[in-house]
């Protein structure tokens, strides 16, 4: 059986990390190599692809935005659904034709894709101009695989098939200025019946409160203005280290860190949201009024066959208790349409929830079958085209009940943390609102990563427009 101490990697195994890093460094004394990561996936893979590149950077490779500048390209993957598996087969593929005009080009495969046995040797046989091919437990040892890759004639294929480790003090380079990811635990042990993380991923690992709390110190004095913590169900968080510590008293612990004025996170599981949890929100200031929780299914029969294990009836009472707390908080849900066996009578029961529920948004997924979970070896899988009219039955429901709810929004005040420069529009600026609504208004660029008020003048269902009150 694992106990801690086998979990953590240890500071030798770290110090060797460091030396192939230093190796690596020395074979590019120019520090001239150029690297691409592609990210697949959720929020903790992109946490990941920071720290491959912090480690790159360290290894003196400077970053590129063209795929034909690099010599080294990485894809760091998702397997949650299949259309994630099928973009980087087809971004490999097309890749070929580079690699035989450049032999001296890198490209390295990681992530939770490639956590699957039956994925590795697929591209390992029929991908042969794949060099290096790493999964997500060994993703601290990537200085030693990119060391064992530039030193050899053959591809490498290292993918760890333990539980996985916590590896800490890996270097990073973060993608934003203002606001940063932490991710506080790996893995999870839920095994709801139509997913693939529990087997890629591993079992549920905490990180140490301290190292936590470490990290958050260190991004709060370097200018990082919000952070976000990162786990398949944080909800859980601690549980595992049976020191004491839990999520609520993470939240309470960063609430005093100097530089840092908002706190997010995410997934909660709704079958552990506590009521300590809901009164370390509401009392905790820095904490944001946003929750992101999924339902996944509005049928009890449906949620249950998920093993999600709690009802909807258990689910409103808890946004019950939510909202009584903290009124102004915005609710954004997780839904698949078209789960094996699915009715017209389940998909009306979903249907029924997002009205009642009233989210700010709803995130939704067309079932997809993976390969080794319960749900894939069911004989009663729903047809494509039925899916995708459920989708798009709730999209347009959906659509219409964030209008209205955005809409409420005109005319009021809302607090803003500036991001930068808005992607759509380049003479506006864009932030975000304690509650996650994306607020783009006219202002100078110098006012990124500052608190400002912004009054509210349009409203949409994706993002708000608004005036900076001076
Ligand atoms: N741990 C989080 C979610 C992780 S995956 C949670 O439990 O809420 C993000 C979302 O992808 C899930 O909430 C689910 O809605 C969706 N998802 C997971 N597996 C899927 C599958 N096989 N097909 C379609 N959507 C899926
Ligand atoms: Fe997947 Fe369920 Fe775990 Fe979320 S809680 S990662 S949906 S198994
Ligand atoms: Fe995808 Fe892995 Fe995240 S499967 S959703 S990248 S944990």
């Amino acid at each position: 059986m694992d106990t801690r101490e086998n979990i953590l990697v240890t500071e030798d195994e770290m110090i060797k990390q460091d030396a192939f890093l230093q190796m690596v460094a020395e074979k590019n004394p120019d520090a001239n190599k150029k690297y691409i990561i592609n990210t697949f996936g959720c929020q903790m893979n992109e946490n990941d692809s920071e720290k491959l590149s912090g480690m790159l950077e360290a290894m003196g490779y400077m970053r590129t935005q063209t795929i034909e500048e690099a010599d080294l390209i990485l894809y760091n993957t998702c397997c949650v659904r299949e259309n994630a598996e099928l973009k980087v087969y087809g971004h490999l593929g097309s890749l070929k034709a580079l690699k035989n005009r450049k032999p001296g080009l890198i490209i390295a495969v990681s992530g939770c894709m490639m956590q699957q046995k039956d994925v590795v040797d697929v591209i390992t046989k029929k991908y042969r101009h794949v060099d290096l091919v790493f999964g997500t437990h060994n993703l601290y040892k990537f200085p030693e695989l990119l060391y064992m890759t530039l030193n050899s004639e053959k591809p490498v294929a290292v993918v760890s098939d333990s539980d996985g480790y916590i590896a800490e003090g890996m270097p990073i380079k973060r993608d934003h200025g203002v606001k940063a990811w932490t991710t506080i635990m790996y893995g999870c042990n839920n095994f709801c019946s139509y997913c693939i993380v529990p087997y890629v991923r591993g079992r549920e690992r905490s990180r140490k409160l301290s190292d936590i709390i470490n990290e958050a110190r260190v991004l709060g004095h370097q200018g990082y203005k919000e952070i976000t913590l990162l786990g398949q169900n944080v909800n859980s968080y601690g549980l595992d280290l049976k020191d004491g510590s839990n999520f609520a008293l993470l939240l309470r612990s960063l609430e005093d860190l100097e530089g840092i004025e908002r706190i997010r996170f995410m997934t909660s599981h709704p079958k552990d949201l506590t009521d300590e949890l809901i009164l370390a929100m509401k009392e905790c200031k820095k904490v944001c009024e946003h929750l992101h929780l999924p339902i996944q299914a509005g049928s009890n029969r449906i949620l249950s066959e998920m093993n999600r294990r709690y009802t909807r009836e258990q689910y409103f009472q808890l946004v019950d208790r939510i909202r009584s707390q903290i009124p102004e908080i915005s609710l954004t849900t997780d839904i698949i349409t078209g789960y094996p066996g699915e009715t017209e009578e389940d998909f009306a029961q979903t249907l029924d929830l997002i009205e009642k529920v009233r989210f700010d948004y709803v995130y939704t997924f067309l079932y997809s079958k993976r390969t080794g979970t319960p749900a894939a070896k069911r004989q009663d899988q729903i047809p494509e085209d039925v899916k995708k009219k459920r989708f798009g039955a709730l999209l347009e429901l959906q659509d219409s009940i964030g209008r209205q709810i955005n809409e409420e929004l005109a005319g009021k005040s809302v607090e803003i943390l500036v991001e930068g420069i808005s992607k759509n529009s380049f003479s506006m600026m864009t932030g975000r609102t304690r509650t996650n609504k994306i607020v783009n208004f006219k202002g100078k660029t110098d006012l990124t990563g500052q608190l400002v008020n912004v009054i509210i003048d349009n409203t949409g269902t994706w993002s708000l427009e608004g005036t900076l009150v001076h």
